[in-house]
């Protein structure tokens, strides 16, 4: 337990419920002595997690996952145990103990990681201002960096040869720290003639490098593999330079690359940063969220940034709240924010900011878009996208406001499309000849009958040169024959309309329902009518 207090991890357990806790992260529904949910550690659709509230515990019957709030908080942010405890003791609203120093031996190891890539970020820096690494120079000067930026972010090159090995050959640590490798023949640097980016983690320290190929050789970039100070998962290129930006600005700016987090920074969006590689993470969103839970993430226009922002869309869903403000902004005119600005200014990049779609627009639009919202089948899939999406959303609040502003849009948007599409498909079946012949009697017979009724008669499509009927009726019969007939038609129109939208709500097309309940009240009025005359 890291020094810390038993006492304290036991009051946390005391103070705040598992249910709760986990209940932040996970919808859960009470069955019987347990709370249910679909479990965070494995992909399901079923709940097969369970939560006792009483024993303090939640086990997964999927995957076997199991534990208490402390793990589950470790586990679900990505935080090691006193950040965990540190987070339980926020929500119980109580105070941290004192801490006791960490195990020295792991302190020590860190430390001395943390001082191999400090120097190895010196030794890159002063050989980009050397002859070997003049052509990196003017690279990254023709890319847009001044003096200063090079210098603030430590901008560097690794020279082809092995720099890193022949100059810390006495170090221990130049393999757990990524920057070398043992080959057949002793120790080679990992990076070489490259652009080399240093990569902070949010205190400052240099905790890896990501390097940029000048030779337009593939990879174009390659970073530090995993070492005990650096996670890739878990690290944001440019946090700790943005991070006071984030709390000034209340929101952060994800942007694709590090070229355009740096540039972005410099131009007047402090508060930029990227993942490292494309694949945005939670642990990186959760990062994020740490500071507020306002993000504008920023793609490149091309379908690779299409895909990437529904991605991202997919991970942030559990982080909202009613607070959140997530946005989704799009390059156009321009490869990627960098080019932008070097082009058209960092005016450019914030009308493009300023003009991001906000996530329940963006949603919205990418259920429309993947699925041919113009059938029941493809309203369905785009039904089952929405829901899925909705569902992760852990605030219950929030989450009933976004099923209701959808179901407005869909009811909107995909349902008047099909009102006036199913109002001209209905055709009523022929009169038959008694009908016809007893109406043709009664126009011959009673005239001033035939006018007053003249529209409804119309559209019969009858031909009233025919053979009259042999009745006998009076006029006050007549005309109750004429309007029973008329009820019954509509009656009939009523009826057929009711199939056709069953038909389409057998389909999967929810919205039908409604309007089926109202053909029912029609029915039943007119229907009475119809009966009054006839008894009358
Ligand atoms: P891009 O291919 O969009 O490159 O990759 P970029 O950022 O515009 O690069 P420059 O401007 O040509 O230097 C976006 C990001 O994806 C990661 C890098 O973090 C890059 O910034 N990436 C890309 C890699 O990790 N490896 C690669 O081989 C390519
Ligand atoms: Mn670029």
């Amino acid at each position: 337990m890291a020094g810390l207090d038993r006492n304290f991890t036991d009051e946390l357990r005391a103070r705040l419920s598992v249910v709760d806790v986990v209940g932040r992260r996970v919808p859960l529904t009470r069955k019987g002595q347990n709370y249910w949910g679909c479990c965070p550690f494995h992909n399901e659709k079923t709940p097969s997690f369970s939560v006792n509230e009483e024993k303090g515990f939640y086990h997964c019957f999927g995957c076997g996952e199991h534990g208490d709030i402390i793990s589950f908080t470790m586990k679900t942010n990505n935080m090691d145990f006193k950040e965990a405890i540190q987070e339980l003791a926020n929500l119980a609203g109580v105070k941290m103990p004192e801490y006791k120093p960490r195990n020295p031996d792991i302190v020590k190891q860190e430390e001395a990681l943390f001082d191999i890539c400090e120097r190895a970020a010196s030794s890159y820096s002063e050989k980009l201002f050397t002859p070997e690494g003049a052509q990196a120079l003017e690279y990254v000067r023709r890319r847009g960096f001044t003096d200063d930026m090079i210098k603030k972010y430590r901008i560097g090159y690794a020279p082809k040869n092995n720099l890193i090995a022949n100059k810390f050959a006495d170090s221990k640590f130049l393999i757990s720290s990524g920057l070398c490798r043992r080959g057949d023949y002793g120790m080679y640097d990992f990076f070489r003639d490259k652009l080399m980016f240093p990569i902070f983690n949010a205190r400052g320290n240099i905790v890896a490098f990501s390097g940029r190929s000048l030779d337009g050789s593939e990879p174009k970039y390659i970073n530090t593999t995993d070492t005990d100070i650096f996670h890739k998962r878990k690290t944001v290129f440019g946090f700790n330079f943005a991070r006071d930006a984030i709390h000034r600005a209340n929101r952060s700016i994800v942007v694709e690359g590090q070229i355009d987090a740096i540039k972005m920074q410099c131009n007047g969006f402090g508060e930029t940063v990227a993942p490292l590689g494309t694949a945005l993470t939670e642990d990186h969103i959760a990062l994020l969220c740490k500071s507020n839970r306002n993000i504008t993430f920023c793609f490149d226009g091309d379908s690779a940034g299409q895909k990437a922002a529904a991605r991202a869309c997919d991970i942030v869903m559990p982080f909202l709240r009613d607070t959140s403000d997530i946005k989704f902004a799009f390059v156009t005119g321009g490869k990627d924010p960098d080019e932008i600005i070097k082009t058209f200014g960092a005016d450019a990049m914030r009308k493009i900011i300023d003009e991001a779609t906000p996530l329940v627009e963006f949603l919205w639009n990418l259920a429309n878009t993947n699925f041919v919202v113009s059938t029941p089948g493809g309203r369905s899939q785009a039904e089952k996208f929405l829901k899925k999406q909705i569902e992760k959303i852990v605030d219950s609040d929030l989450k009933s406001e976004f099923e209701k502003e959808y179901d407005k849009r869909k009811f909107d948007s995909w349902h008047k499309w099909k009102k006036t599409n199913n109002a001209v498909k209905i055709k009523l079946p022929d009169i038959d000849n008694i009908t016809k012949s007893t109406l043709i009697y009664i126009i011959n017979t009673f005239p001033e009958l035939g006018e007053r009724y003249l529209d409804f008669l119309g559209t019969l499509n009858i031909d009233f040169d025919g053979v009259a009927a042999d009745l006998n009726l009076d006029v006050a019969a007549a005309e109750k024959y004429i309007v029973s007939l008329k009820l019954q038609r509509h009656l009939e129109k009523l009826n057929a309309q009711k199939r056709e939208l069953t038909t389409q709500l057998l389909a999967g097309d929810t919205g039908a329902r409604d309007e089926i309940a109202r053909i029912d009240e029609d029915i039943v009025k007119y229907q009475e009518k119809l009966e009054i005359l006839i008894t009358i």
